[in-house]
């Protein structure tokens, strides 16, 4: 094997008295390699990259490059040993184009000329597709992504960290993106991507780091283990991954969808025509790319997206009776008891509040849903605990600040929080983002409780075969169109993934 690229050594770091995030650490990543960091939600993996890339600093260790020791105590420190960090949230200005996004506080000497000609080599060298004149704000995830990395490069990195680089991307943006990895580490840089899914460690990566509790519990060569090995590794213990899916007997019609459509602001129909009945006590999945629809689908029964003439969206509800919803508000479609459990992809921006804990943002959403001027602390501390317990949520206590937690943790009090809100049609896209296997595993498990309790729940999901082993129907979206509604429990994959990408003939 070649070189130490770098070496940290012993590192410990903790926040405030309550928190070790990081405990002892020994961590190895050499020239030319792709090294995954693994480890459950609030393992320690962002905080020990952190360090790395100047954002915080280690109470206790050290790091080496090319053997050296070192002193990193900011981003530029970082930059100048080439070290590169992608962070989840993109830091990029909106209304500025990718090439003015590269320049920004670089020295006035390099012209906007002089950085073009050389990020198009960058971009020629490894396979990147950037359109550098494009406006961030016109841009996909997946493009913003690209520029991230670009910029990451140009600035010098030959140590590039990545972290959760694929949680929002579609499959063939993936591709893409561990194409230009495998260049990159073909030309000798250093990659450590952080990531939970297993099918994508097994793919991209040379070794495997796994953390538990903050500490570094072991590296394993991916040619020498299995998906199975890690999550042990991860958990500390053998687990079983099922899902189970109960049949209700007892079914009511609760949704009656028909010829949904919804145009964007080209005129363009992104959803064109769907109708769909959904029920009580079953769970529908959506499967298809993403960007077919599933979001404006789920928006536009939900009263947040302004839909065409023809569109109908009847819900039965024992309690409130039948309403048309199309042309209701929000508030107005949550107190007939309907529920929307969306989850954002900025977690922190929409829903939850960074200041306050746990109890207050469970509160915050009961209080919002109108139940009443008196705020009872009880119940939603209760809630709070719940969810606390069922989905092993790492906080040092229900109110401590929720910005504080690792990107998982927040993410399963957001989900949590909305599973818990007692819906009659619950409505989830993309639950299990960011959320490590044993959590994604619990929340797999809400919703088949949910159901048997006799929700309508809709789950749009990007995991082919989570959604057939949850599902009791698949619809599959291609376009903005329903391009089939399969039986759960005898579709195949390969149909699936068919539909996906091929309109059905004389639907
Ligand atoms: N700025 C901070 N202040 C206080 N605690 C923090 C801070 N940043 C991280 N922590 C804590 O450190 C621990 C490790 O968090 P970290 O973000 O490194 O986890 P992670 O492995 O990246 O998890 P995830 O998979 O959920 O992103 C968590 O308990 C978290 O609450
Ligand atoms: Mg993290």
């Amino acid at each position: 094997m070649s070189e130490i690229a770098v070496s940290m050594r012993n590192i410990t770091k903790a926040f405030g008295k309550k928190v070790i995030a990081n405990k002892n650490v020994d961590l190895d990543v050499y020239h030319g390699e792709i090294l995954s960091l693994l480890g459950e939600n609030g393992s320690g993996k962002t905080t020990l990259m952190n360090m790395l890339s100047g954002v915080y600093y280690p109470d206790e260790g050290e790091i080496l490059i090319d053997g050296k020791p070192v002193t990193i105590a900011s981003p530029k420190d970082a930059y100048d040993y080439g070290i590169g960090m992608i962070h989840q949230h993109f830091k990029l200005i909106d209304i500025f184009s990718a090439l003015e996004n590269i320049l920004i506080g670089l020295p006035e000497k390099i012209t906007d000329k002089m950085c073009r000609k050389e990020v198009e080599e960058i971009c020629n060298k490894y396979g990147f597709e950037l359109d550098l004149d494009k406006k961030v704000y016109e841009m996909t995830v997946s493009e913003k992504e690209t520029l991230e990395i670009v910029k990451t490069i140009y600035r010098g990195a030959d140590i590039l960290i990545l972290d959760e680089p694929t949680a929002v991307l579609t499959p063939q943006e993936i591709k893409k993106l561990f194409a230009v990895l495998r260049n990159m580490k073909a030309d000798g840089k250093s990659i450590v991507i952080i990531t939970h899914k297993l099918n994508e460690v097994m793919e991209i990566s040379d070794r495997i780091t796994v953390l538990r509790k903050g500490e570094n519990v072991g590296t394993v060569n991916k040619s020498e283990t299995n998906e199975q090995q890690l999550t042990e590794m991860m958990v500390g213990e053998k687990i079983t991954l099922d899902i189970a899916r109960d049949f209700v007997e007892e079914k009511h019609k609760r949704l009656e969808v028909k010829h949904l459509t919804v145009k964007n602001i080209d005129d363009k129909k992104v959803v064109d025509d769907v109708s769909f009945d959904l029920y009580s006590g079953e769970i529908l999945g959506i499967a298809g790319i993403s960007g077919s629809g599933q979001k404006e689908m789920l928006e536009a029964i939900m009263g947040l997206q302004k839909c065409e003439e023809g569109s109908s969206v009847i819900y039965y509800s024992t309690a409130h009776g039948v309403h048309e919803l199309i042309g209701l508000s929000t508030k107005e479609i949550i107190q007939h008891g309907l529920h929307l459990a969306f989850v954002p992809e900025d977690r922190l921006g929409m829903g939850l509040v960074g200041n306050m804990g746990m109890t207050d943002n469970v509160m915050l959403k009961r209080y919002r849903k109108g139940s009443g001027p008196f705020l009872h602390r009880k119940k939603p501390e209760e809630t709070a605990q719940k969810i606390k317990d069922e989905l092993e949520v790492k906080t040092p206590d229900l109110e401590y600040p929720v910005r504080k937690l690792s990107g998982g943790n927040v993410q399963k009090i957001l989900v949590g929080r909305e599973i818990n809100n007692k819906p009659t049609v619950l409505m989830t896209a993309y639950a299990v983002r960011g959320l490590d296997i044993n959590t994604s595993y619990a929340i797999y498990n809400l919703l088949n409780e949910q159901k048997k309790k006799g929700v309508a729940v809709i789950y749009v999901g990007e995991d082919l075969d989570v959604l057939l082993a949850l599902s009791d129907r698949i619809m599959v979206l291609c376009s903005g169109k329903e391009n089939g509604i399969l039986d759960g429990r005898t579709a195949t994959k390969e149909e699936i993934g068919y539909r996906m990408t091929h309109l059905q003939e004389a639907q």
